[in-house]
């Protein structure tokens, strides 16, 4: 099984970003944890603060990965450019959230993405991504 996690922006700095909401801990350690624990697991993980960096590397595993976790941050609010990056990959997604953003400003309630995914976790802080990571090991296997 082959599990890409891929962040956007300012997820780089939760640990030090608004405590408050999304916690004390570092993402890269909280993921070096999460992978470590899944050793039948290949996972790629990949962060960057740039849409288009996003979808490259969403083509990039889209068609190869047996799964997506996809944290996009505020680009999820915006971008329609990376819901079409989901829907061109073949590749489930699962939109995942560190907070609980149908809570949080109305803005955040909109997600441009979340048709284009399969589901969306939000809301449970970092272990957001490893619901994620166990709802996509639920999958039935591909034939
Ligand atoms: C976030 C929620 C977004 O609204 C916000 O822009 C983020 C993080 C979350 O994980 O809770 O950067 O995706």
């Amino acid at each position: 099984m082959r599990i890409a996690i891929i962040n956007g922006p300012n997820l780089n700095l939760v640990g030090r970003r608004e405590p408050d909401i999304y916690g004390h801990e570092s993402l890269d350690a909280y993921l070096e944890r999460l992978t470590q624990a899944y050793a039948d697991v290949d996972f790629t993980l990949y962060q960057s603060n740039h849409e288009g960096d996003l979808i490259d590397e969403l083509q990039r595993v889209g068609f190869d990965a047996d799964g997506i976790v996809l944290n996009a941050g505020a680009y999820t609010h915006t971008s329609i450019a990376i819901a079409d990056a989901i829907r061109a990959i073949t590749a489930p997604v699962v939109e995942v959230h560190i907070s609980d953003v149908m809570s949080r400003e109305p803005y955040r309630r909109v997600s441009m993405i979340r048709d284009a995914c399969a589901t969306m976790i939000a809301g449970y802080g970092l272990d957001s991504y490893r619901r994620a990571v166990d709802w996509l090991l639920a999958l039935p296997a591909k034939s």
